[in-house]
């Protein structure tokens, strides 16, 4: 079943203010494994789509940080410390960003939803996406369907090995 993006929405923005309190000890694993496997080269302009409070950005070294923190709800843009990053609300299902102009985005545990969600935010982040860019994701292990690794290729998104982050599996994929 689909989340409604109002109920979302609503529900992150009444959490909001405990949400590292609750969450930060769940998400750094994942951070982690995936800051591993995926750094921003000094160049790269980086977004952190459902970047919720910053987690992510603060986990990075400063000239590393996303340019772009990304969210649906304006409780967690607020609530966060996002280090210098703009912040953005919007959807992943419509990136108010125009076609190639990226080339790193991270999404950590912030695909939710039943499989046609995933896969309609994931077509929209390869097309910001450039040739070559990286999406480094994460996606609640609760969550998941068989073939994900299928669906990320068939949207233009080649996945690498997947690996396992706390409660999430994780890829890092490359725009074809
Ligand atoms: C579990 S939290 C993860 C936050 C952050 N990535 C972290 O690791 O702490 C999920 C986040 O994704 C955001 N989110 C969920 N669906 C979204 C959507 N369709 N568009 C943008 N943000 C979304 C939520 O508002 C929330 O901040």
């Amino acid at each position: 079943v689909g989340f409604p993006r109002r109920e979302l929405r609503a529900a992150y923005d009444r959490d909001a203010s405990d949400y590292e309190q609750r969450f930060a000890a769940i998400q750094a694993p994942k951070i982690e494994a995936v800051l591993q496997r995926c750094m921003p080269q000094p160049t790269d302009r980086v977004v952190d789509l459902g970047c919720g409070t910053g987690l992510l950005a603060r986990a990075l070294p400063p000239l590393a940080r996303p340019v772009l923190a990304l969210d649906l709800s304006a409780g967690m843009l607020r609530a966060g410390d996002l280090s210098g990053a703009q912040r953005v609300q919007a959807d992943l299902a419509r990136l108010p960003l125009r076609d190639g102009c990226l080339d790193l985005a991270y999404a950590i545990t912030s695909l939710l939803g039943e499989r046609g969600q995933v896969l309609g935010a994931l077509l929209e982040v390869r097309r910001v996406l450039r040739p070559g860019g990286r999406l480094a994701l994460t996606l609640l292990q609760s969550e998941l369907w068989e073939d994900v690794a299928l669906d990320l290729r068939a949207c233009g998104l080649s996945p690498g090995e997947a690996f396992t982050c706390g409660q999430d599996r994780g890829w890092i994929c490359r725009r074809a």
